[in-house]
């Protein structure tokens, strides 16, 4: 029986396009209502530690009004700590965090950092909210999570995205199912996202062992053309339509 695939919407985008000129408008909270409204099984907010597009009082708001769960991304540093400690979103995603960078351009080096790491992993698992981290699809990064006792890693998919149809993006999407099929192995959860878009999710939604993808740019980038509401249904249906015909997990 193959598990379901759950979207996570990033809203991050929206709040970009609000800070541009200050104000309130668009709001990210009503965009959540809407992504909930079309088939978003969860909505992702990533609180930058410039606040470049969510701010806290965005988080505060989903906190209060979310009805699917909240998957805080966030950068492992003290202050984002006590910041979720405070929310108690359902889930956190530990994500690298670079000022310079435009997005998140990589993955953790849980491996690496596995002493920096524990501490955000055991404090957050230890207040109930589970427990994510954003990994390149490398064996050894699936096993330094394995032995932080993280609830999930996400695979960062933006080489795969990135990849030039053909054979690059084949050996990418090969990388991924590895990495997701050692991560079951060793009871972790298995999400993926970055960079996803109609053109690129089928493949991914394909792979048994995960069970979750955000998605958030180009999302937000479509429903200009086509509207929030039917963008995310049709990314949901496209995931739904690709799970039908995935390999059964062994
Ligand atoms: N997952 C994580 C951990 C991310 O940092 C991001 C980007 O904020 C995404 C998923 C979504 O990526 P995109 O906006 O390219 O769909």
């Amino acid at each position: 029986m193959i598990k379901p695939i759950r979207l996570g919407v990033n809203i991050d985008h929206v709040a970009t396009i609000r800070n541009a000129r200050g104000g309130h408008h668009p709001d990210p909270v009503r965009a959540a209502r809407i992504a909930i409204a079309a088939g978003a099984d969860g909505i992702t907010a990533h609180l930058r530690e410039d606040r470049r597009h969510i701010s806290d009082d965005d988080i505060a708001a989903l906190v209060a009004t979310c009805t699917v769960p909240l998957n805080l991304e966030m950068a492992a540093t003290a202050e984002m700590l006590q910041i979720a400690l405070r929310f108690k979103p359902h889930a956190v995603c530990l994500v690298p965090e670079r000022r310079e960078e435009r997005t998140t351009e990589g993955g953790l080096d849980a491996a690496g950092g596995a002493s920096h790491l524990r501490p955000f992993v055991d404090e957050l698992t230890g207040q109930g909210i589970a427990v994510t981290l954003f990994i390149e699809p490398a064996p050894s990064q699936v096993e330094a999570a394995a032995a932080l006792a993280a609830h999930a890693v996400e695979f960062h998919t933006g080489r795969y995205c990135h990849a030039a149809a053909g054979e690059a993006r084949a050996a990418e999407l090969a990388r991924i199912t590895a990495a997701a099929q050692q991560g079951r192995r060793l009871g972790l959860e298995c999400h993926a996202g970055h960079g996803l878009t109609y053109e690129s999710v089928a493949p991914i939604a394909r792979i048994a062992e995960i069970v979750e993808l955000n998605i958030g740019h180009f999302l937000i980038g479509e429903a200009v053309f086509d509207g929030l509401a039917a963008t995310v249904a049709c990314m949901r249906a496209l995931m739904s339509e690709a799970r039908a015909s995935a390999d059964p997990a062994p």
